[in-house]
């Protein structure tokens, strides 16, 4: 098949921060995940698990968002700072009612994206909070006089914060309070007035946003949110989740993470890329408020959920991976690149342990294995903050259970070097693609290649086999009179760097 990339005809910035990630509260991502204390064997940087960190910096982590996902709004910041020994034990009634000890508070998290240089994103508190307590949140982390500067000095931090991303509420069509958008929007503009910018600390509100194709929140939000009646501009971000969840219409989810078949392989392929027609009907919607695109569409939560791994606690959302789950964050992250003019931030659910994890660790603080959607995000960090190449392709179109999907799926973009990057995926279970590329109108030089592909589709990295589904030289890549030819595996991801 052929695919023609176009390296003179630059468009948008794909923003790095479309490859964010998200750390709730919830089973073993905080606690027992990335958090291990800082009298832990493990080591660790105040208590931040240092493999695990130096292994999201290797794929230029972003941003972070916290704590939650539905704990967002059943979690008071304040539980969270001051002396550790002296703060409450909270029940985590979404996420199988264990005891948080609230060790990892704002302090501690805000230190982790210090650590990680990543921009942090905090979610608050609208379904069991108030105004005032958003609002006595951002003034703790921005205020420079006060009570609230004086207390933030006292607990160890006399610096104030610089906390761009804010979450006004998560989900809330559910966990975050069962409200229409009808009830949400105006609840949206009370609390928003009082997250307030402080001098050089401008928010980025996000509104929560809808899930899977609800078009009619999006058109609600956009309509009686996005605008203050006086015409102040209320939201920068309006966020969408929406999970791949194959199998049986069941909750909670059946289907296996690594016991799959060749239907369960094209199920995914074809839920994932539905993602690009719910993210053409919400920007569709948005673009008849705001052409311009002011505000951003969020996807704040994507990602493939599986049934738990067996023997794990169900409420945690353990799951393995494969490199079918590589193929599907590569298809994923091709969707945003494709919209990333109202695209520009997306946070992958979530960072460790929990559903679609780039690493997972052993219970108990053992070993760490990285999975093959860490090898995807390290592929496409060569996209961060560069823009976006059109790339056309002569791909055929594959049909499962009614929805469509490209057989191969392509991106490219321009980095201020100069050097162009192509990511593409073979979406084929069983076939290989034969790639011809032709970079339009430029001579350009191969400078490498990398594959992410398995001969054993259901293969996964485990403690004993840490490399067994990881990246690899791409081999056998020819030059052409107009770029180059390849063979992509069946199921595989490849990335290749021209200068
Ligand atoms: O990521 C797991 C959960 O999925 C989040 O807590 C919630 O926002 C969503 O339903």
């Amino acid at each position: 098949m052929k695919l023609t990339l176009h390296p003179a005809e630059p468009g948008p910035v794909i923003d790095k921060h479309i490859f964010g990630h998200f750390a709730e509260h919830l089973g073993r991502c905080v606690y027992d995940g990335l958090w291990v204390g800082e009298d832990s064997p493990v080591p660790n940087v105040r208590g931040w698990r240092s493999d695990l960190v130096a292994a999201l910096k290797k794929i230029r982590i972003p941003n972070l968002r916290w704590p939650g996902g539905c704990y967002a709004d059943d979690y008071h910041w304040r539980d969270g700072i001051g002396p550790r020994a002296k703060r409450p034990r909270r029940l985590n009634a979404h996420w199988g009612g264990v005891v948080d000890d609230n060790a990892v508070g704002t302090h501690e998290f805000l230190d982790l994206c210090e650590q990680l240089g990543c921009e942090p994103y905090l979610a608050a508190n609208v379904g069991s909070g108030s105004p005032r307590e958003v609002r006595e949140w951002v003034e703790y982390c921005h205020a420079t006089a006060g009570t609230l500067a004086d207390e933030r000095a006292a607990n160890g931090r006399k610096e104030p914060w610089k906390i761009r991303l804010w979450g006004i509420g998560n989900e809330t069509w559910g966990c975050g309070g069962n409200m229409t958008p009808e009830q949400y929007a105006p609840e949206y503009r009370r609390f928003a007035s009082y997250a307030r910018d402080f001098p050089g600390a401008p928010l980025y509100r996000v509104a929560s946003g809808a899930r899977n194709d609800d078009f009619h929140w999006t058109d609600v939000l956009m309509r009686d949110a996005f605008k203050a009646p006086l015409g102040a501009q209320m939201f920068q971000g309006l966020s969408l989740h929406y999970y791949v969840v194959p199998g049986p219409n069941t909750w909670p989810p059946a289907h296996s993470a690594t016991g799959f078949d060749e239907d369960g392989w094209k199920s995914v392929m074809a839920l994932g890329w539905k993602m690009d027609a719910i993210v053409r009907g919400h920007r569709a919607v948005m673009d008849r408020y705001d052409p311009e695109a002011r505000a951003a569409l969020v996807v704040d939560e994507w990602g493939a959920w599986y049934a738990a791994e067996p023997g794990t606690n169900p409420n945690f959302l353990y799951q393995q991976q494969t490199i079918r789950d590589g193929v599907l964050a590569a298809l994923t992250l091709n969707v945003f690149i494709n919209h990333c003019e109202r695209v520009r931030i997306a946070n992958l659910a979530q960072v460790v342990n929990v559903l679609q994890a780039v690493a997972l660790t052993e219970p108990g603080a053992g070993r760490f294995v990285l999975t093959p959607t860490w090898d995807v995000l390290a592929m496409y960090a060569a996209h961060h903050d560069a823009r976006r190449l059109p790339v056309h392709s002569d791909a055929a179109q594959h049909v499962h259970d009614g929805l469509t999907y490209p057989a191969v799926s392509a991106t490219a973009s321009l980095a201020a070097d100069g050097s162009v990057n192509l990511t593409v995926c073979n979406t084929d279970p069983a076939a290989s693609a034969e790639i011809d590329l032709t970079l339009a109108n430029r001579r350009a030089t191969l400078r490498s290649a990398s594959l992410l592909a398995s001969p054993v589709l259901t293969a996964c990295n485990t403690f004993d086999q840490p490399r067994a589904v990881t990246t690899r030289p791409l081999d056998g890549v020819r030059a052409t009179a107009t770029g180059v030819a390849f063979a992509l595996p069946p199921g595989s991801v490849a990335a290749l760097h021209f200068s």
